[in-house]
Protein backbone atom coordinates (compact mmCIF):
# COMPACT_ATOMS: atom_id res chain seq x y z
CA UNK A 1 0.00 0.00 0.00
CA UNK A 2 1.19 3.43 -1.25
CA UNK A 3 2.08 5.77 1.95
CA UNK A 4 0.33 9.52 2.03
CA UNK A 5 1.67 11.95 4.80
CA UNK A 6 0.79 15.62 5.37
CA UNK A 7 1.01 18.27 8.02
CA UNK A 8 -0.85 21.48 9.07
CA UNK A 9 0.72 24.46 11.70
CA UNK A 10 -1.17 24.39 14.66
CA UNK A 11 -0.58 28.57 13.91
CA UNK A 12 -4.38 29.85 14.60
CA UNK A 13 -7.88 27.75 13.90
CA UNK A 14 -8.00 26.06 10.63
CA UNK A 15 -9.61 27.75 7.81
CA UNK A 16 -12.01 26.86 5.08
CA UNK A 17 -8.98 26.77 3.35
CA UNK A 18 -6.89 24.78 5.14
CA UNK A 19 -10.15 22.30 5.10
CA UNK A 20 -11.07 22.38 1.38
CA UNK A 21 -7.49 22.30 0.07
CA UNK A 22 -5.71 20.09 2.58
CA UNK A 23 -8.15 18.31 5.31
CA UNK A 24 -10.93 17.11 2.92
CA UNK A 25 -8.56 15.13 0.76
CA UNK A 26 -7.06 13.61 3.85
CA UNK A 27 -10.36 12.37 4.58
CA UNK A 28 -11.02 10.70 1.05
CA UNK A 29 -7.47 9.37 0.49
CA UNK A 30 -7.27 7.86 3.80
CA UNK A 31 -9.25 4.40 2.99
CA UNK A 32 -6.28 4.19 0.19
CA UNK A 33 -3.23 4.62 1.70
CA UNK A 34 -0.96 4.48 4.39
CA UNK A 35 -1.73 7.36 6.01
CA UNK A 36 0.22 9.96 8.44
CA UNK A 37 -1.12 13.10 9.50
CA UNK A 38 0.87 15.32 11.34
CA UNK A 39 0.22 18.69 13.76
CA UNK A 40 3.26 20.81 12.29
CA UNK A 41 3.84 22.65 15.83
CA UNK A 42 8.03 23.16 14.76
CA UNK A 43 7.13 24.63 11.80
CA UNK A 44 4.41 27.13 13.55
CA UNK A 45 7.64 28.30 16.00
CA UNK A 46 9.06 29.84 12.80
CA UNK A 47 6.91 32.99 13.40
CA UNK A 48 6.11 34.08 17.19
CA UNK A 49 4.23 32.52 18.66
CA UNK A 50 1.95 32.79 22.42
CA UNK A 51 2.61 29.60 23.93
CA UNK A 52 -0.65 29.45 25.59
CA UNK A 53 -2.18 29.95 22.61
CA UNK A 54 0.20 27.57 20.53
CA UNK A 55 -0.96 24.93 23.11
CA UNK A 56 -4.45 25.33 23.59
CA UNK A 57 -4.27 25.44 19.19
CA UNK A 58 -2.85 21.80 19.11
CA UNK A 59 -5.21 20.15 20.85
CA UNK A 60 -7.69 22.01 19.07
CA UNK A 61 -6.29 20.92 15.60
CA UNK A 62 -6.22 17.38 17.11
CA UNK A 63 -9.59 17.56 17.78
CA UNK A 64 -10.85 18.76 14.45
CA UNK A 65 -8.74 16.16 12.50
CA UNK A 66 -10.41 13.49 13.76
CA UNK A 67 -13.70 15.91 13.67
CA UNK A 68 -13.66 16.47 9.76
CA UNK A 69 -13.53 12.01 9.59
CA UNK A 70 -10.29 11.61 10.54
CA UNK A 71 -10.45 7.54 11.67
CA UNK A 72 -7.42 6.80 14.07
CA UNK A 73 -7.62 2.98 13.11
CA UNK A 74 -6.62 4.19 9.16
CA UNK A 75 -4.43 7.03 9.82
CA UNK A 76 -1.72 7.52 11.99
CA UNK A 77 -2.63 11.66 14.07
CA UNK A 78 0.34 12.52 15.91
CA UNK A 79 2.18 15.50 17.10
CA UNK A 80 5.63 16.48 15.14
CA UNK A 81 7.56 17.84 18.53
CA UNK A 82 6.68 14.10 19.96
CA UNK A 83 8.39 12.72 17.21
CA UNK A 84 12.50 13.74 17.28
CA UNK A 85 13.75 12.56 14.32
CA UNK A 86 11.80 15.68 12.70
CA UNK A 87 14.00 18.08 14.13
CA UNK A 88 16.78 15.82 13.78
CA UNK A 89 16.34 14.88 10.00
CA UNK A 90 15.12 18.57 9.26
CA UNK A 91 18.96 19.39 10.69
CA UNK A 92 20.95 16.74 8.55
CA UNK A 93 18.86 17.95 5.43
CA UNK A 94 19.81 21.52 5.96
CA UNK A 95 23.29 20.07 5.88
CA UNK A 96 21.99 19.54 1.88
CA UNK A 97 20.07 22.36 1.19
CA UNK A 98 21.22 25.21 -0.42
CA UNK A 99 20.72 28.97 1.32
CA UNK A 100 19.85 30.18 -2.31
CA UNK A 101 17.25 27.73 -2.71
CA UNK A 102 15.48 28.52 0.35
CA UNK A 103 15.93 32.05 -0.18
CA UNK A 104 13.89 31.59 -3.17
CA UNK A 105 10.81 29.80 -1.39
CA UNK A 106 7.76 32.55 -1.90
CA UNK A 107 6.58 31.78 1.24
CA UNK A 108 9.53 33.06 3.04
CA UNK A 109 9.82 35.86 1.48
CA UNK A 110 6.43 36.63 1.82
CA UNK A 111 6.45 36.46 5.62
CA UNK A 112 10.04 38.23 6.34
CA UNK A 113 9.42 40.95 3.87
CA UNK A 114 9.39 44.27 5.72
CA UNK A 115 10.29 42.31 8.88
CA UNK A 116 13.24 43.68 11.11
CA UNK A 117 14.20 40.57 12.51
CA UNK A 118 12.94 37.27 11.02
CA UNK A 119 14.06 33.78 12.75
CA UNK A 120 16.76 31.49 10.68
CA UNK A 121 13.98 28.78 10.87
CA UNK A 122 11.91 30.70 8.96
CA UNK A 123 14.43 29.82 6.27
CA UNK A 124 14.97 26.55 6.93
CA UNK A 125 11.69 25.58 7.21
CA UNK A 126 11.61 23.84 3.48
CA UNK A 127 14.39 21.25 4.71
CA UNK A 128 12.48 20.61 8.40
CA UNK A 129 9.32 19.81 5.86
CA UNK A 130 10.99 17.55 3.88
CA UNK A 131 12.36 15.85 6.64
CA UNK A 132 8.71 15.41 7.91
CA UNK A 133 7.72 14.05 4.63
CA UNK A 134 10.95 11.83 3.43
CA UNK A 135 10.74 9.94 6.99
CA UNK A 136 7.96 7.91 6.49
CA UNK A 137 8.95 7.25 2.32
CA UNK A 138 6.02 8.65 1.44
CA UNK A 139 4.87 8.77 -2.04
CA UNK A 140 1.81 10.95 -2.42
CA UNK A 141 1.78 14.80 -0.52
CA UNK A 142 -1.68 16.20 -0.16
CA UNK A 143 -1.41 19.63 -0.21
CA UNK A 144 -3.26 23.14 -1.01
CA UNK A 145 -1.69 24.88 -4.01
CA UNK A 146 0.72 27.48 -1.63
CA UNK A 147 2.77 24.26 -0.58
CA UNK A 148 3.86 23.62 -4.19
CA UNK A 149 6.78 25.13 -4.07
CA UNK A 150 8.02 23.43 -0.86
CA UNK A 151 7.13 19.89 -2.13
CA UNK A 152 9.43 20.27 -5.38
CA UNK A 153 12.35 21.50 -3.39
CA UNK A 154 11.80 18.46 -1.21
CA UNK A 155 12.15 16.42 -4.02
CA UNK A 156 15.20 18.28 -5.04
CA UNK A 157 16.42 17.68 -2.00
CA UNK A 158 15.83 14.09 -1.14
CA UNK A 159 17.59 13.34 -4.92
CA UNK A 160 20.48 15.14 -4.20
CA UNK A 161 20.23 13.09 -0.58
CA UNK A 162 20.02 10.07 -2.51
CA UNK A 163 22.79 10.76 -5.10
CA UNK A 164 25.24 12.02 -2.72
CA UNK A 165 24.81 9.60 0.16
CA UNK A 166 22.77 6.44 -0.60
CA UNK A 167 19.36 6.07 -2.51
CA UNK A 168 16.95 5.87 0.94
CA UNK A 169 14.35 8.36 0.06
CA UNK A 170 11.23 7.70 -1.96
CA UNK A 171 10.78 10.79 -3.74
CA UNK A 172 7.05 11.94 -3.51
CA UNK A 173 4.95 13.46 -5.91
CA UNK A 174 2.61 16.33 -4.37
CA UNK A 175 -1.41 16.12 -5.00
CA UNK A 176 -3.38 19.01 -5.33
CA UNK A 177 -7.00 19.24 -5.78
CA UNK A 178 -8.94 20.33 -8.66
CA UNK A 179 -11.43 22.31 -7.22
CA UNK A 180 -9.95 24.44 -4.03
CA UNK A 181 -6.37 24.69 -4.21
CA UNK A 182 -6.33 28.38 -3.42
CA UNK A 183 -8.95 29.47 -1.45
CA UNK A 184 -8.83 33.35 -1.22
CA UNK A 185 -9.19 35.88 1.27
CA UNK A 186 -12.64 37.21 1.94
CA UNK A 187 -11.64 40.73 2.31
CA UNK A 188 -8.97 40.71 0.21
CA UNK A 189 -9.90 38.05 -3.28
CA UNK A 190 -6.42 38.82 -4.52
CA UNK A 191 -4.67 37.32 -1.34
CA UNK A 192 -4.46 33.41 0.10
CA UNK A 193 -6.92 32.98 3.00
CA UNK A 194 -4.40 32.55 6.25
CA UNK A 195 -5.55 31.51 9.33
CA UNK A 196 -2.64 33.62 10.80
CA UNK A 197 -4.26 36.81 8.73
CA UNK A 198 -4.64 39.63 11.61
CA UNK A 199 -8.09 40.86 9.72
CA UNK A 200 -10.60 38.37 11.17
CA UNK A 201 -12.97 39.19 8.40
CA UNK A 202 -10.72 37.24 6.15
CA UNK A 203 -11.31 34.08 6.72
CA UNK A 204 -13.88 31.75 8.16
CA UNK A 205 -12.66 29.33 10.53
CA UNK A 206 -14.00 25.41 10.71
CA UNK A 207 -15.00 26.46 14.45
CA UNK A 208 -16.87 29.65 13.59
CA UNK A 209 -20.18 30.45 15.08
CA UNK A 210 -23.51 30.59 12.76
CA UNK A 211 -23.88 34.56 13.11
CA UNK A 212 -19.87 35.05 12.53
CA UNK A 213 -20.19 32.98 9.26
CA UNK A 214 -23.45 35.18 8.36
CA UNK A 215 -21.20 38.42 8.67
CA UNK A 216 -18.24 37.33 7.21
CA UNK A 217 -19.85 35.99 4.01
CA UNK A 218 -22.23 39.24 3.93
CA UNK A 219 -19.08 41.57 4.01
CA UNK A 220 -16.69 39.39 1.88
CA UNK A 221 -15.38 41.54 -1.19
CA UNK A 222 -17.38 41.46 -4.11
CA UNK A 223 -17.70 43.88 -7.38
CA UNK A 224 -20.09 45.91 -8.40
CA UNK A 225 -21.61 44.03 -11.74
CA UNK A 226 -24.48 42.40 -9.39
CA UNK A 227 -23.79 39.25 -11.50
CA UNK A 228 -23.39 35.64 -9.68
CA UNK A 229 -20.94 34.61 -12.82
CA UNK A 230 -17.45 32.84 -12.45
CA UNK A 231 -14.47 35.26 -13.88
CA UNK A 232 -11.69 34.70 -11.75
CA UNK A 233 -9.57 37.20 -12.86
CA UNK A 234 -12.05 39.97 -12.81
CA UNK A 235 -14.63 38.86 -10.55
CA UNK A 236 -12.26 37.13 -7.77
CA UNK A 237 -14.72 37.74 -4.74
CA UNK A 238 -17.74 36.28 -6.41
CA UNK A 239 -15.48 33.54 -8.04
CA UNK A 240 -14.04 32.59 -4.15
CA UNK A 241 -17.34 32.20 -2.84
CA UNK A 242 -18.80 30.32 -5.81
CA UNK A 243 -16.17 27.60 -5.34
CA UNK A 244 -16.22 27.48 -2.03
CA UNK A 245 -20.06 26.70 -2.61
CA UNK A 246 -19.75 24.18 -4.99
CA UNK A 247 -17.41 22.48 -2.67
CA UNK A 248 -19.67 22.78 0.13
CA UNK A 249 -22.70 21.46 -1.24
CA UNK A 250 -21.35 19.33 -3.94
CA UNK A 251 -22.72 21.17 -7.30
CA UNK A 252 -21.07 22.27 -10.21
CA UNK A 253 -20.47 25.96 -10.52
CA UNK A 254 -22.51 26.14 -13.59
CA UNK A 255 -25.28 25.17 -11.36
CA UNK A 256 -24.81 27.40 -9.13
CA UNK A 257 -24.45 30.17 -11.91
CA UNK A 258 -27.66 29.14 -13.39
CA UNK A 259 -29.40 28.93 -9.72
CA UNK A 260 -28.46 32.71 -9.23
CA UNK A 261 -29.25 33.57 -12.44
CA UNK A 262 -30.82 37.40 -11.88
CA UNK A 263 -31.08 36.86 -8.19
CA UNK A 264 -28.61 39.46 -6.54
CA UNK A 265 -25.45 39.25 -4.18
CA UNK A 266 -27.33 39.59 -1.17
CA UNK A 267 -29.75 36.07 -1.66
CA UNK A 268 -26.70 34.48 -3.00
CA UNK A 269 -24.40 35.26 0.28
CA UNK A 270 -27.46 34.40 2.69
CA UNK A 271 -27.49 31.21 1.35
CA UNK A 272 -23.97 29.89 0.94
CA UNK A 273 -23.76 30.98 4.62
CA UNK A 274 -26.53 28.79 5.48
CA UNK A 275 -25.00 25.84 3.52
CA UNK A 276 -21.50 26.66 5.51
CA UNK A 277 -23.14 26.79 8.82
CA UNK A 278 -25.18 23.28 7.87
CA UNK A 279 -21.76 21.71 6.57
CA UNK A 280 -19.93 22.63 9.57
CA UNK A 281 -22.54 21.82 12.12
CA UNK A 282 -21.88 18.40 12.37
CA UNK A 283 -17.81 18.62 13.01
CA UNK A 284 -17.99 21.12 15.25
CA UNK A 285 -20.65 19.09 17.97
CA UNK A 286 -17.96 16.38 17.12
CA UNK A 287 -15.15 18.61 18.00
CA UNK A 288 -16.71 19.68 21.06
CA UNK A 289 -17.29 16.32 22.22
CA UNK A 290 -13.71 15.11 21.73
CA UNK A 291 -11.85 18.46 23.40
CA UNK A 292 -13.00 16.98 26.14
CA UNK A 293 -13.02 13.88 26.29
CA UNK A 294 -9.65 11.57 27.35
CA UNK A 295 -9.54 9.39 23.74
CA UNK A 296 -8.09 12.69 22.29
CA UNK A 297 -5.10 11.96 24.43
CA UNK A 298 -5.00 8.18 23.26
CA UNK A 299 -5.31 8.62 20.00
CA UNK A 300 -2.27 11.08 19.96
CA UNK A 301 -0.27 8.76 22.30
CA UNK A 302 -1.13 5.89 19.71
CA UNK A 303 -0.07 8.09 17.02
CA UNK A 304 3.39 9.56 17.98
CA UNK A 305 3.80 5.81 19.11
CA UNK A 306 3.73 4.55 16.13
CA UNK A 307 4.92 7.44 13.90
CA UNK A 308 8.40 6.88 16.24
CA UNK A 309 8.67 3.51 15.10
CA UNK A 310 8.96 4.26 11.72
CA UNK A 311 10.86 7.30 11.67
CA UNK A 312 13.50 6.39 14.36
CA UNK A 313 14.56 4.01 11.16
CA UNK A 314 14.35 6.11 8.57
CA UNK A 315 16.55 8.09 10.71
CA UNK A 316 18.97 5.64 11.08
CA UNK A 317 19.37 5.49 7.74
CA UNK A 318 20.09 8.59 7.44
CA UNK A 319 22.98 8.59 9.81
CA UNK A 320 24.49 5.85 8.69
CA UNK A 321 24.18 7.08 5.10
CA UNK A 322 25.75 10.55 6.15
CA UNK A 323 28.19 9.15 8.83
CA UNK A 324 26.76 10.15 12.10
CA UNK A 325 27.42 8.19 15.18
CA UNK A 326 29.19 5.38 15.95
CA UNK A 327 29.06 1.73 13.76
CA UNK A 328 28.09 -0.46 16.41
CA UNK A 329 29.94 -3.72 17.31
N1 LIG B 1 -6.18 29.37 1.19
C1 LIG B 1 -5.92 28.09 1.04
N2 LIG B 1 -6.56 27.37 0.09
C2 LIG B 1 -6.32 26.04 -0.06
N3 LIG B 1 -5.44 25.36 0.72
C3 LIG B 1 -4.78 26.03 1.67
N4 LIG B 1 -3.88 25.67 2.60
C4 LIG B 1 -3.52 26.75 3.33
N5 LIG B 1 -4.21 27.83 2.92
C5 LIG B 1 -5.00 27.42 1.89
C6 LIG B 1 -3.38 24.33 2.79
O1 LIG B 1 -3.64 23.96 4.14
C7 LIG B 1 -2.61 23.05 4.58
C8 LIG B 1 -2.10 23.47 5.91
O2 LIG B 1 -1.37 24.66 5.78
P1 LIG B 1 -0.28 25.03 6.85
O3 LIG B 1 -0.93 25.14 8.17
O4 LIG B 1 0.84 24.08 6.77
O5 LIG B 1 0.29 26.41 6.44
P2 LIG B 1 -0.06 27.40 5.29
O6 LIG B 1 -0.03 26.70 3.99
O7 LIG B 1 0.87 28.56 5.43
O8 LIG B 1 -1.57 27.79 5.69
P3 LIG B 1 -2.10 29.14 6.35
O9 LIG B 1 -3.52 28.94 6.70
O10 LIG B 1 -1.76 30.27 5.43
O11 LIG B 1 -1.26 29.22 7.69
P4 LIG B 1 -0.38 30.41 8.21
O12 LIG B 1 -1.30 31.61 8.21
O13 LIG B 1 0.08 30.01 9.56
O14 LIG B 1 0.77 30.57 7.24
C9 LIG B 1 -1.56 23.02 3.47
O15 LIG B 1 -1.74 21.85 2.70
C10 LIG B 1 -1.87 24.23 2.65
O16 LIG B 1 -1.48 24.10 1.31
Amino acid sequence: MKTIFSGIQPSGSVTLGNYIGAMKQFVDLQHDYNSYFCIVDQHAITVPQDRLRLRKNIRSLAALYLAVGLDPNKATLFIQSEVPAHAQAGWMLQCVSYIGELERMTQFKDKSAGKEAVAAGLLTYPPLMAGDILLYSTDLVPVGEDQKQHLELTRDIAERFNKKYNDIFTIPEVKIPKSGARIMSLADPKKKMSKSDPNQKAFITLLDEPKAIEKKIKSSVTDSEGVVRYDKENKPGISNLLTIYSIFEGVSIEELENRYEGKNYGTFKAELAEVIIESLKPIQDRYYELLESEELDKILDDGAERANRVASKMLKKMENAMGLGRKRR
